[in-house]
């Protein structure tokens, strides 16, 4: 029978690629912390109604892309493809924003979506996820795409660019998707399948299909930006004139429409160089009907998601996670219970050991210490038993002491330690 693999789509991240993983956790955690956000963690699965209603019903995420499952009480559940309407729900559910004004969290884990995969794109994938619930802005929407900037700069992922538009709101979208059908249909026979589907159901979407001649059309539609109600232009206004203040270069795209239909006037995207056809390292954008089309208040949200396989993808070569302070050699059976012994001592102390349970040669021990990329070798063989002492090697300079085997603190009077053979 042939060995077993993951599921397509699903990927193993193995210890030697968690160097750049752990780079981008420790650093986001860290600016989530300077801009005032709190860790939250969301269920793996929802009920399938919430991403029907939060994401929207005629999304390629909701009509192709869901895991979506009957679990044994006869319940629809999905896992989750985003993480936006499930903490959206977590927050209505646990009355966050009845003791305060807004909410900052922010999420690391991961999301599933059934689409092809290519490089940068997984059926599994792992999202940082900020939301911010309870301010209507523009400043606010300029903090989330700054610390998203300063995330990435700091990251020193390269090529970036910052693109942002405004989809409008309830009030003047609706006539600006009359006319964008109007000229949509005057062009019909240039449309994808897809987009002729899209042209009644989801005509915003047409706007941001790679189809070549879906995109010529788009070239020439109808612009948001310049049918957007006086409120939406005031707060993209505000939204250009605070990024600017803090030196953020965006530019102005008006077919950035996004994936998703909870969102409101600001939408923004970063891309980079280097990906391929997967070139969105984040999008977001701000969400301010979405908790009430999840029966809660009608309060404004804005957020971001950045894929952290596609920054990973993108990282400038990362310094090798360092080894163990000790790695412990027993060269013969009887060497085996002091070492053990030994490990919970330094363990205790704070310090990291590897071992190998297995006596062996000074000679496979030491390389075993060097591919463990241990600081020291705590060498112990018959010699050092009959002498009460471990021979202590530090594997950079190669210098060695003899010390005390309870502890190893080095012997008084230890003039340093002949080298053993190595044999
Ligand atoms: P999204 O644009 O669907 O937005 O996803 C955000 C990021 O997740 C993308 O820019 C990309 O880096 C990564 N991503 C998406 N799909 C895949 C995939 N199949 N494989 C690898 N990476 C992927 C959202 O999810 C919204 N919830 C963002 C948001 C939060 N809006 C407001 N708040």
């Amino acid at each position: 029978m042939p060995p077993l693999t993951a599921v397509r789509g699903f990927k193993d991240i193995l210890p030697d690629e968690m160097t750049p993983w752990a780079a981008v956790e420790g650093k986001a955690r860290d600016l989530a912390r300077r801009y005032g956000f709190s860790e939250i963690r969301v269920p793996v699965a929802e009920r399938t109604e919430l991403f029907a209603r939060g994401i929207g019903e005629t999304t390629d995420i909701v009509e192709k892309e869901m895991y979506t499952m009957e679990d044994r009480g006869g319940g629809k559940i999905t896992l989750r493809p985003e993480a936006t309407a499930g903490i959206a729900r977590a927050v209505m559910e646990h009355g966050i924003l009845a003791s305060a004004r807004t909410a900052r969290l922010f999420f690391i884990g991961p999301m599933f979506r059934y689409e092809r995969p290519q490089k940068g794109r997984l059926r599994q994938f792992h999202q940082l996820d900020c939301e911010i619930f309870g301010d209507p802005g523009p400043w606010v929407d300029a903090e989330a795409i700054d610390l998203l900037w300063r995330l990435l700069s700091e990251l020193e992922v390269p090529g970036l660019t910052l693109a942002v538009n405004t989809l409008g709101c309830p009030e003047c979208r609706p006539s600006y998707r009359e006319s964008l059908v109007r000229y949509l249909e005057g062009g019909r026979d240039r449309l994808c399948e897809d987009c002729l589907a899209r042209l009644a159901r989801n005509p915003l979407r047409v706007l941001d299909c790679k189809n070549p001649g879906c995109r010529e059309l788009a070239v020439g539609a109808p612009r948001i930006t310049d049918s957007a109600c006086p409120a939406c232009r005031d707060h993209f206004r505000g939204v250009l004139d605070a990024l600017d203040s803090l030196g953020i270069a965006a530019s102005v795209d008006p077919l950035l429409v996004r994936g998703l239909d909870y969102y409101a006037r600001t939408a923004f995207e970063v891309l980079a160089g280097g990906l391929g056809a997967q070139n969105a390292v984040a999008g977001g954008g701000r969400y301010d009907g979405l908790l009430k089309a999840l029966g809660g208040p009608d309060l404004p949200g804005i957020g971001f998601a950045a894929g952290l396989e596609r920054i990973a993808l993108l990282l400038p070569p990362q310094a090798p996670a360092s080894g163990p302070d000790y790695f412990l050699a027993p060269l013969c059976p009887e060497a085996l219970a002091p070492l053990f012994r030994l490990a919970g001592t330094l363990r205790a102390k704070g310090l990291s050991v590897a071992a190998d349970w297995e006596p062996g040669s000074l000679k496979s021990r030491l390389r075993k210490a060097d591919r463990a990329a241990a600081s020291r070798c705590v060498v112990l063989g018959g010699t050092e038993l009959e002498g009460g002492y471990a021979l202590v090697r530090d594997l950079k300079t190669g210098e060695q002491i003899r010390a005390g085997l309870e502890n190893l603190e080095p012997l008084a009077g230890d003039p340093g330690a002949p080298a053993p053979a190595a044999g």
